[in-house]
């Protein structure tokens, strides 16, 4: 058992009609950014509903935050914080609309540019960010309940994590506001919550209980994500998506576990960057990818578990075999899914990949040699080629 730290400051708010708890959590603060993303929350009634719960609080609105949100959007942001002396901010909307609030939240108190932040996480003073609420529209990420967001910068072709205490005060999870999630950002979610499992779940060493949390995270997944997509308001798939969503990022699954790099989301995001793809699609197929180019005779019992207690595969036989079954399970189960299983599908080349390897040697916060197998950087080139 590894030592471990873990800290879960968010108060997670989960069920239908939660959002009636709004201006309770934010009676203290009266000058408030709403910020949210291209227009989901106004098709679905979630804009008016919190506009009308905040009545008589000065509301500034910060619309248009894209997926792979982009740090302009953020400059803008910390623009408004200052003209509008705001006091918190509310993030509506998924992942993107949530992590780029936290680059605000940080940035109203730093005078340059919120980009630096990124690049140098010493450079957010400890306590010295606005308060950050959060009404969760798509189960995927887990922001909601982590210190972390992730910025694109689309000038330098630059997608990287912004790192310090971020959390949000309080995140809303009804998952009724879930029901109109596509389906191919339904899948996509589902990917990501899984591949933030596997991050945690294949590395060199385990434990029982941690383990067997990442197990049931797998098989939640696996379970509800199918049913999400035929019946897309069914409360109970959804609702068990949303759960899984915030325990995947938040450190809860990684107690005890040897400490991992993180590989596929390394090299997902370099491919964000330059391709602005949708994040869980370039999981999909990384990740079964990843899996393959992982395992060997020192490994196969990882994924001989893996495939055992989540697939359901026989035990008695060999290892290496029982490995490749597994792998293959995953690969298929994406793809029944409906998401890409390669990166020719989404029509990207071999043009950057070198450029993406140096890139995550200079700057991802994990050292891929410390992966249950360890990687250097034409490992990296290798792996993006296997994804062609
Ligand atoms: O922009 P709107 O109109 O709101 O539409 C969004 C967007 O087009 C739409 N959507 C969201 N909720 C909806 C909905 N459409 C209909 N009904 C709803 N209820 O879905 C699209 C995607 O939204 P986005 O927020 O980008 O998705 P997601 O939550 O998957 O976030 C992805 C971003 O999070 C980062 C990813 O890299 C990516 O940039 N990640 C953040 C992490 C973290 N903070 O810890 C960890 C993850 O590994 C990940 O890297
Ligand atoms: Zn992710």
């Amino acid at each position: 058992m590894r030592p471990f730290e873990l800290y879960l400051p968010t108060r997670l708010i989960f069920g239908k009609d939660t959002i009636e708890r709004l201006p309770q959590l934010l009676e203290n603060y009266h000058s408030i950014l709403l910020a949210y993303g291209g227009g989901s929350i106004k098709r679905i009634g979630l804009y008016d509903k919190v506009k009308e719960l905040l009545k008589g609080k000065k509301i500034i609105e910060l619309p248009g935050i894209a997926p792979n949100p982009k740090v302009q959007s953020a400059r803008d942001g910390v623009k408004l914080c200052r003209e509008h002396n705001i006091d918190a901010l509310l993030a509506v909307g998924g992942g993107s609309v949530s992590d780029l609030s936290k680059l605000i939240s940080c940035g109203a108190f730093y005078d340059g540019d919120p980009w630096d932040l990124v690049l140098d996480p010493e450079k957010i003073r400890p306590g010295e960010h606005l308060p950050l609420f959060d009404v969760l529209t798509l189960a995927a990420t887990g922001s909601e309940y982590d210190n972390s967001g992730v910025i694109s910068n689309p000038d330098t072709n630059e997608k990287l994590p912004v790192f310090g205490d971020l959390n949000p005060v309080a995140s809303i999870l009804d998952p009724v506001y879930t029901f109109t999630v596509p389906a191919n950002q339904t899948a996509a979610g589902a990917a990501d919550i899984m591949s933030h499992t596997f991050e945690t779940y294949l590395v060199k060493e385990g434990n029982t209980l941690s383990d067997g949390l990442c197990e049931a995270m797998l098989r939640t997944v696996i379970k509800n994500a199918p049913i999400a997509m035929a019946e897309p308001e069914n409360y109970a798939a959804r609702a068990e998506l949303m759960q899984a969503s915030s325990f995947g990022c938040c450190g809860i699954l990684a107690d005890g576990m040897y400490p991992s790099p993180w590989v596929c989301h390394g090299i997902e995001h370099e491919i964000s960057a330059y391709y602005d793809i949708t994040h869980g699609a370039g999981l999909a197929i990384l990740t079964p990818v990843w899996m393959r180019y992982s395992l060997s005779k020192d490994t196969a019992e990882r994924f001989k578990q893996y495939g055992v207690n989540v697939w359901g595969l026989n035990k008695d036989g060999d290892a290496m075999e029982i490995a490749n079954q597994a792998i293959d399970k995953t690969a298929e189960f994406f793809k029944s899914l409906g998401l890409p299983s390669k990166l020719s599908e989404l029509g990207i080349d071999d043009t950057h990949f070198g450029d993406m390897a140096d890139h995550i040697e200079k700057f991802w916060f994990g050292d891929f040699r410390d992966a249950l197998r360890p990687l250097e950087r034409d490992d990296i080139v290798q792996i993006l080629r296997n994804s062609l």
